[in-house]
């Protein structure tokens, strides 16, 4: 299976990336290294070599075992990674973001890795005001020139966050909630960040599951899983759970989004509607199972989506959907 490349920076990865916060964490059940192993080989077998990950995804474990992983190939692969959310040792908001703290965090990522250089760090939606100040960017750009890491990004949640990053000299990505429950990127940041040369790195390209269909109103989650304890934001930003949509609001949605679907295949449908945007770099749909990682990679030898049906998904989300948002965006 050749899957289509699109450029990041000096590189070219693959159109459809992973997302690994699965990984050795408790927020989505429990995956085990086992498991983590086979969903990793599946999606490099496939053609996949992006993964995106975080210092705090299983605290640590995520990292680690992608760590363990890269040592078993000999493809390229190119590995992001996140700081800025660690709650350890004594650290947390504000303290996360000195120089010493982020060069510590970014010391343990590359411990964890296994790497002597990350391919791209990205700060891990910190707060707003932080990257108003704007000394985290200075930070990055000299760890940058001490060679700790190639690229830097940031992983936002609004589009006015999107908007200022952008300002920064040196950023090489955004990463961003965008998918059928959140059209508006769309008007707002695609064309500044094409513009810059900046890639967009596509999250929660399924809504945390809602958008592959196969949730009903009666599904329930494991209480340590974000879907049971966040679905309405007690924990962490609202829009990281289901895009920011109540749950049984979203399941109605999807149902919707399905109908103005060519057929059945809707999970897949989801993901080339995304991929259907040249300004999108590549997409991080997470899996817990193996064929997951398939109907993924699968999505990106679908043709586009035809004019009719991006026009009639894109006034749903006008007339429906967007007012259900909830949390910043
Ligand atoms: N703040 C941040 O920067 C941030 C926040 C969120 C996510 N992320 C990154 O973005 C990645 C993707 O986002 P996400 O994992 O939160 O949401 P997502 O990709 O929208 O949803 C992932 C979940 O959807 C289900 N799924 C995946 N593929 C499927 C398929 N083909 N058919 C049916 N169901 C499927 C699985 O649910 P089950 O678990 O029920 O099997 C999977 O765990 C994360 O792994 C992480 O790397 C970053």
């Amino acid at each position: 299976m050749k899957i289509t490349t699109r450029t990041f920076q000096t590189e070219q990865i693959a159109e459809v990336g992973l997302g690994t916060w699965q990984l050795g964490s408790a927020d989505w059940g429990n995956v085990t290294e086992a498991d983590a192993f086979a969903i990793l080989d599946t999606f490099v077998n496939l053609g996949g070599n992006f993964i995106d990950t975080a210092d705090v995804y299983g605290s640590g474990m995520s990292e680690t075992v992608i760590g363990k992983y890269l040592k078993t190939r000999s493809e390229q692969l190119f590995v992001a990674t996140k700081l800025g959310r660690r709650g350890d040792n004594g650290n947390g908001w504000p303290q996360n973001f000195t120089f010493d703290a982020m060069k510590k965090h970014v010391t343990d990522s590359l411990k964890n890795l296994q790497q002597e250089q990350l391919f791209l760090e990205q700060l891990h939606c910190i707060p707003t005001e932080e990257l108003q100040k704007g000394e985290v960017f200075e930070h990055l750009r000299t760890l940058q020139a001490e060679g700790l890491l190639r690229y830097w990004g940031v992983s936002v949640e609004s589009i006015d966050e999107a908007l200022l990053c952008l300002e920064q000299e040196g950023i090489a990505s955004l990463q961003i909630i965008f998918n059928l429950f959140r059209q508006h990127w769309v008007d707002e940041v695609f064309a500044k960040a094409q513009a810059k040369g900046v890639s967009l790195i596509v999250r929660v390209p399924l809504a945390s599951g809602v958008l592959s269909g196969r949730f009903t109103k009666q599904t329930t989650f494991a209480a340590t899983d974000h879907r049971h304890y966040n679905a309405n934001g007690d924990a962490f930003n609202v829009g990281e759970t289901f895009s920011g949509i109540a749950f049984e609001q979203a399941v109605d949605f999807a149902t919707s989004i399905a109908g103005l679907m060519p057929d059945e295949r809707l999970p897949q449908w989801a993901i080339r509607w995304i991929l259907d945007h040249p300004a999108v770099t590549t997409v991080i749909p997470g899996a817990t199972k193996v064929a997951q990682v398939e109907s993924n990679m699968t999505a990106a030898l679908l043709p586009a989506l035809s004019g009719e049906t991006h026009q009639a998904l894109r006034n749903l989300y006008d007339t429906e959907i967007k007012a259900a948002i909830r949390g910043k965006y």
